[in-house]
């Protein structure tokens, strides 16, 4: 499928792991509806690893878990059709998935059909077990072949973790994002981890095909399957405010069933969503550094608008400068930066410089627009 806008939704796995049912798809659903996940956009709803039995039937198909799934994928697809919502799958190219169970290597236009069966509309296909040897690359057009020929429009979000240097080449295999990193976990360090070592990669992101920096914790508070410490709300807004000035899917990966009003305010944050989703979809680019404590980026936006940033990635208080020569906005040029901060309303105009002093971990996002001075 191609898709012009960074894909939104939700996805089992950083809670949930194997611990997946329909009864949780279906009130997962029904949350996204009531809690206004859908109207601010997401709208994926994806089962990970571990929906299926550990055999293929004697025919050869995949068979959906009939204890975790009592009425079969179709039905739950159905369902989450009927709330406005889409329906996402996961599969994997090697001979088993990353938890174990049948994966799609060498059965791929089986499979591919099986989920188009299924009425799926979303496909996240990982990399694990593998058979020595293989070409990744061309596993990922086996798949992107398989889907485009399943009969149903199914989005290609392929997950080999950012290695082979998948950036050059993922695009080329019919993928509509792919992960561009190792997993994440429930704690600041792998936020800081990823988002840095994304800075290099953000331009190979663009309309079609995205840069997946990993599923969303946001309001997992060390609860699930990446538990791993767990986060403040102050790391929690850098990170939603990180994936959204970076232009990733947003995947939600808490529980949004139970998810408390910081962390739903925060997903469902207009200004960071208009940022995630500009039509455009241009590179933000780093402006100011503090020797790596912390960074500051500007993007270009649709409507003569600009978003910048300031991170704290550092586990104490810092202060990031902005030389307004760094945009491109040379002294002298008679032009400033108008900015709004999205979380505060607050307007300042930047006229030369702007120092950020910011506690450990915290940020800024502004949307700005150009002003002369
Ligand atoms: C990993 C993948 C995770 C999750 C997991 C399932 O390889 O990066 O996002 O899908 O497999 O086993």
């Amino acid at each position: 499928m191609f898709t012009k806008k960074p894909p939104l939704g939700w996805n089992s796995w950083n809670t949930f792991g194997n611990d997946i049912s329909e009864e949780l798809l279906m009130q997962t659903a029904d949350a996204m509806v009531k809690k206004g996940l859908k109207d601010a956009g997401y709208e994926y709803v994806v089962i990970d690893d571990c929906w299926s039995l550990r055999e293929r039937d004697e025919k050869g198909d995949i068979v959906t878990d009939p204890v975790k799934f009592p009425h079969g994928m179709k039905y739950l697809a159905d369902y989450i059709h009927s709330k406005g919502l889409k329906f996402g799958m996961y599969s994997c190219a090697g001979v088993k998935t990353c938890a174990g169970y049948p994966s799609s290597y060498h059965n791929e236009f089986r499979d591919a059909k099986l989920f188009a069966s299924f009425d799926v509309d979303f496909l996240k296909y990982d990399f694990c077990n593998v058979p020595q040897g293989s070409n990744g690359p061309l596993l990922y057009h086996t798949m992107g072949m398989a889907l485009k020929e399943s009969g149903r429009d199914i989005l290609f979000s392929a997950c080999n973790w950012g290695s082979d240097h998948v950036e050059t080449w993922i695009r080329s295999c019919g993928a509509g994002m792919y992960r561009s990193t190792g997993d994440i976990n429930d704690n600041f360090a792998s936020v800081r981890d990823i988002a840095l070592s994304q800075v290099d990669k953000l331009a190979y992101s663009g309309v079609g095909c995205y840069n997946d920096i990993d599923m969303l914790i946001v309001g997992m508070y060390n609860r699930g399957n990446v538990k791993n410490g767990g986060c403040t709300d102050v790391d929690y807004k850098t990170h939603f405010s990180v994936w959204c000035v970076f232009g990733s899917p947003l995947m939600i990966g808490c529980d949004v069933r139970n998810v408390n009003d910081v962390s739903l305010e925060l997903m469902k944050n207009k200004d960071l969503l208009r940022i995630n989703q500009d039509e455009e979809c241009r590179t933000a680019f780093v402006c100011g550094d503090n020797g790596n404590k912390g960074l500051c980026f500007f993007r270009h936006l649709s409507d003569n608008e600009y978003a910048l940033m300031f991170v704290n990635f550092a586990d104490e208080e810092a202060e990031i400068k902005l030389d307004l020569t760094n945009i491109g906005l040379w002294d002298g040029c008679g032009h400033g930066l108008c900015c709004r901060d999205v979380f505060t309303n607050e307007k300042i105009v930047i006229e030369r410089t702007k120092t950020e002093k910011l506690a450990a971990h915290d940020s800024k996002v502004f949307l700005c627009k150009t002003v002369s001075i």
